[in-house]
């Protein structure tokens, strides 16, 4: 008798995919069953370096879901849109979803349709979703039937500013968030502007006025904080496949550094993936892992928090398994490196 879970992956082709079927595969109590693909063939096809690892076709998405109604939990790793569509009939038939698109983040209809300019076609399942960010929202994960991952520059800036805005004793905080990622971040579609000839020995800001990820960060912030939060996000793209460091600004003049470095201990201390450091982490430092260092220094009147991760695996891959191991009460870091 199989007494391991079925998982399917929507999304096979992609970046995401690829960290999901590398942990996954290592997983005791799971097997990748199905893996959709509008590309058929094997998964060695989609992804060279897992044809021996992972030795099952791939198939296009049926209109009935058949390939995926034997899954116990279905993994969306493609781009938004396309998980709101199709979970419906998935969780209606008690599968568990773990969706790593912006599509169940918002919970709120007009907003998701504000950034991402068009209607949700799924408002019901928006606001029962569970943002699956385990170091702030563990007890919810535990019962989810539906988890919208965060986004990778969402973690490091929540993780990166939570143990700080919960200590805010201001009507007002403000953030200032310079956060750099490396070109896998904007996934594998191929638009030029993200190809090596554009990116590499070249460095830029993007989106300065408005990225996407702003309404999820201050939407988790309210979690936390009852004060007004002020956030100044400039992403940036970097020559570097993979990572994400964001500088947290903001200013606090009448703390000690030692006192506020000690909230972060505190906050993180029982959390196996986040470190508090002494030194100013590297994105080297976090790559292949599901870590996110910090590290906090003074500067004037400003405190700087640095936050570093992988954005496939703590912002995506990673952090999903995470939260399918919450959702199941298997141990939380079975199966992803440390
Ligand atoms: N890259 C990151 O650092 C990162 C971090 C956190 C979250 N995310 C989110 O995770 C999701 C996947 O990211 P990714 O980087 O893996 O993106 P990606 O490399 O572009 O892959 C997405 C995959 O989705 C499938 N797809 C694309 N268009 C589709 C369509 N119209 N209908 C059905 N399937 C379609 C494709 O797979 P097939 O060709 O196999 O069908 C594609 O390879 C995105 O929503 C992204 O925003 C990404």
């Amino acid at each position: 008798m199989n007494s391991t879970l079925n998982i399917g992956i929507v999304g096979g082709r992609g970046y995401i995919a690829i960290e999901l079927l590398r942990l996954l595969n290592q997983h005791p109590h799971i097997t990748v069953r199905t893996v959709i693909s509008r590309q058929t063939g094997t998964v060695g096809d989609l992804h060279d370096s897992l044809r021996h690892c992972v030795p099952i076709a791939s198939l296009p998405l049926s209109q009935d879901y058949a390939q995926l109604i034997d899954c116990q939990i279905v993994f969306f790793a493609t781009p938004s849109s396309i998980a709101m569509q199709h979970a419906p009939a998935l969780l209606e038939a008690g599968i568990k979803v773990i969706d790593l698109s912006a599509d169940f983040r918002l919970a709120d209809p007009a907003e998701w349709e504000r950034w991402y300019g068009k209607a949700h076609t799924a408002p019901q399942w928006q606001r029962a979703a569970v943002y699956g960010l385990p170091e702030i929202n563990r007890g919810a994960i535990k019962d989810a039937q539906l988890i919208a991952c965060p986004g990778c520059y969402p973690t490091a800036i929540i993780i990166g500013s939570a143990p700080l805005l919960q200590h805010t004793t201001q009507s007002r905080a403000s953030l200032m968030v310079n956060a750099v990622s490396g070109i896998s971040g904007a996934g594998r579609s191929g638009d030029p502007v993200h190809s090596f000839v554009e990116c590499a020995e070249s460095f830029r800001a993007y989106a300065p006025t408005g990225h996407r990820h702003h309404a999820e960060i201050i939407q988790t912030m309210r979690q936390f904080t009852s004060s007004e939060v002020q956030l100044t996000f400039v992403p940036y793209l970097a020559p570097m496949r993979r990572g994400i460091h964001a500088t947290i600004t903001t200013a606090l003049p009448h703390i000690h550094q030692d006192d506020i470095r000690q909230w972060y201990l505190d906050a993180y201390h029982h959390e196996p993936f986040i470190t508090t450091t002494d030194h100013c982490p590297s994105v080297a430092e976090v790559v292949g892992s599901n870590r996110c260092h910090l590290s906090i220094y003074r500067s004037n009147d400003n405190i700087i928090i640095f936050s570093v991760l992988d954005n496939l695996i703590k912002g995506a891959a990673g952090q999903a398994l995470q939260n399918m191991n919450i959702m199941y009460g298997w141990p939380e870091t079975l199966s992803i490196s440390q």
